[in-house]
């Protein structure tokens, strides 16, 4: 198995767990696909502002990310470049191409380590980074199995003490339709526990927000 070194960190491929629940899904089956609004949006100053002034003050209370934060799905790096002002390393991953080179052009000279790879097969060796974070990304995985796999690669790279944060929505009808042509898994809310603690995490908690959640676990 190839090993190369990214940010610092020795990255390989890993393996996966399965479990049983099946959201439906529409749309480009590939990882990372999404639809032009999505874009549009991930892609836009509002929705980078309304990440460091809303969400990652409320996704982050309480959390003590430590010294390495995996990004995951970072899209166009809404959240990147204020993560950074938080933790003294990042690494951020993202699986679309064109993607990854954005992400490397605009943060290359700022110290953050851009992977391209699979959230579902993580491209790093075990217990290697202090936090992991997800940000609307769970819900572009196809299948609960996949978003399973997510969970326990996570879990892998942690090392014992790591902290997993997620954001993501609620199934709405409305979140249905603004990802047609997407992938649209949503996470049901009420399973978030089964299957983390089924991953080995503690300390699980949950809040809910206007047809979005957040959660937290630790890596024992
Ligand atoms: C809705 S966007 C959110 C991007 C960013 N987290 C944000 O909040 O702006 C979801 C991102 O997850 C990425 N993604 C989806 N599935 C992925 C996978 N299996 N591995 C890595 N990245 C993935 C997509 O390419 C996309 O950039």
């Amino acid at each position: 198995m190839g090993l190369r070194r990214v940010n610092g960190v020795l990255a390989t491929a890993s393996s996966w767990q399965g479990s049983r629940h099946q959201p439906r899904y529409t749309g480009d089956p590939r990882p990372g696909s999404m639809n032009a609004g999505e874009h549009l949006i991930c892609s836009s100053s509002l929705w980078r502002h309304l990440t460091a002034r809303r969400l990652l003050p409320w996704l982050l209370s309480g959390v003590e990310l430590g010294d390495h934060l995996l990004e995951i799905g970072a899209g166009y790096g809404a959240a990147t470049g204020e993560l950074q002002t938080r933790v003294s390393r990042i690494t951020a991953l993202e699986y679309n191409r064109s993607a990854v080179n954005r992400l490397t052009r605009q943060f290359r000279d700022r110290g953050i380590g851009i992977v391209r790879g699979n959230a579902s097969q993580l491209p790093f060796r075990d217990q290697v980074f202090s936090s992991t974070l997800a940000i609307l990304v769970l819900h572009h995985l196809r299948t609960a199995e996949l978003q399973d796999q997510v969970f326990a690669e996570a879990f892998r790279v942690l090392r014992p003490g790591g902290i997993f944060v997620c954001f993501e929505i609620s199934h709405h009808w409305l979140h249905r339709i603004a990802h047609v042509g997407s992938i649209y898994a949503p996470v049901d809310p009420t399973t978030v526990f089964p299957r983390l603690s089924a991953a080995g995490y503690s300390d699980i908690s949950l809040d809910t927000r206007r047809g979005a959640f957040r959660f937290k676990a630790v890596r024992p």
